[in-house]
């Protein structure tokens, strides 16, 4: 299937993120130093030192990710030329995402000689010159799939707690995108240059269905019960339900390694500087642990946290395939986050999202 295929998309844009996505923020706020870091390592480029920030979103973590670079850089050398580019599909929010680059907290105001440019496509294909990239940056954006698939998943609206025939294709489509998306980035980046991507991650756990405990995991089974229960109400089709998974992967250390490990060309391409699987460096057990004792704010902010990556998945590949009428699917999707939002407010803590981030370095050869 063609990754541009807008029916197949997995996500088209992120919905109000700005003021949902505390912990994608915390996340991309703890690489700070790694990315200057980073910047030091690869010194002053001529003609032009280019960061390019791949699936950037709409909000402040875009602008966050790649504030320390600049400030970095331009500790290196005042003048030097240098180009920052945003990268995301043709939905997000693009001026939402300029008014904060242009705003009083965006990088122009002091900055006002880097070049910012916006890279408009999908990162599943070349979104830069050969060669040209120094940085590479992707922040809670990779583990988005090339596009959605359909398999018969009953009981499993995520890779997760997939078994079977599912399971292996959604496995299969993981491990080719991953692959792909590595590839292209070699191509992109300058000898010498850097790849950092952070992105939702799992952890090996025999006790887990899989074995392995993913990211958010209570969350998502949650969001299965609402669905489940809204089919009950007649609200929302059996088979589109069943046949409905949220495109994404979480990888473990061993799947995010592995195609550097043992694909020759990406061998030859990539030196791996580090790779590792960790808890979120804020409110790693809940993401709004501080919220919990505010049962109405903690439903609230958990279902403004799912409709901000997630609506976008749930409104094209679960609610449309029950109604073709888009009133209805507006509908539907109010029932849904209601009902996600009640389900938060009167179990605080039962459903709450973990978070562990698996990041990995890599080092254009
Ligand atoms: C959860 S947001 C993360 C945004 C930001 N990097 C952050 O850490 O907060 C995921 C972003 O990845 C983008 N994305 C998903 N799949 C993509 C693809 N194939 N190509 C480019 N961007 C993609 C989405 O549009 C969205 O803006």
């Amino acid at each position: 299937m063609n990754p541009t295929d807008k029916h197949a998309a997995s996500t088209e844009h992120m919905v109000d993120y700005d003021r949902h996505s505390h912990m994608q923020d915390w996340a991309v706020l703890s690489k700070s130093a790694l990315i200057a870091n980073l910047v030091e390592q690869i010194g002053t480029v001529t003609p032009e030192f280019v960061l390019t920030d791949y699936g950037c979103g709409p909000g402040h973590s875009a602008i966050d990710a790649v504030t320390p670079a600049i400030e970095a850089y331009r500790k290196l050398d005042e003048t030097a030329p240098m180009v920052i580019r945003h990268g995301d599909q043709p939905g997000n929010d693009w001026n939402s995402l300029l008014a904060l680059i242009y705003g009083a907290d965006g990088y122009r105001k002091k900055f006002s000689d880097i070049r910012t440019e916006l890279a408009i496509d999908t990162f599943y294909l070349p979104m830069a010159a050969p060669g040209s990239v120094a940085l590479a940056t992707s922040f809670a954006a990779s583990h988005w799939l090339s596009h959605a698939i359909a398999p018969w998943s009953a009981g499993a609206v995520w890779f997760s707690d997939m078994e079977g025939v599912a399971r292996r294709e959604m496995a299969a489509l993981a491990r080719s995108d991953w692959q792909r998306f590595l590839r292209l980035r070699a191509e992109e980046l300058r000898p010498g240059g850097f790849l950092l991507v952070s992105t939702l991650g799992s952890i090996e756990d025999a006790d887990e269905i899989n074995g392995v405990k993913a990211s958010s995991r209570r969350l998502y089974r949650a969001i299965q019960t609402v669905a489940q229960q809204m089919v009950d109400d007649g609200l929302l089709l059996q088979s589109a339900l069943d046949h409905f998974a949220f495109p994404v992967w979480f990888p473990t250390e061993r799947e995010a390694r592995e195609p550097i490990e043992t694909e020759t060309d990406l061998a030859d391409a990539f030196e791996i500087v580090s790779c590792g699987v960790e808890p979120a460096s804020v409110n790693p057990e809940d993401v709004y642990v501080n919220e919990i004792g505010d049962p109405e704010a903690y439903g609230r902010l958990y279902a403004g946290y799912v409709r901000a990556f997630g609506e976008s998945s749930l409104r094209l590949h679960l609610f449309a395939r029950s109604t073709p009428d888009p009133a209805e699917v507006d509908r539907l999707n109010e029932e849904f986050f209601n009902r996600f939002a009640r389900l938060y407010k009167e179990a605080p803590g039962a459903h709450a999202a973990e978070t562990w981030i698996m990041t990995m370095v890599l080092r254009r050869r």
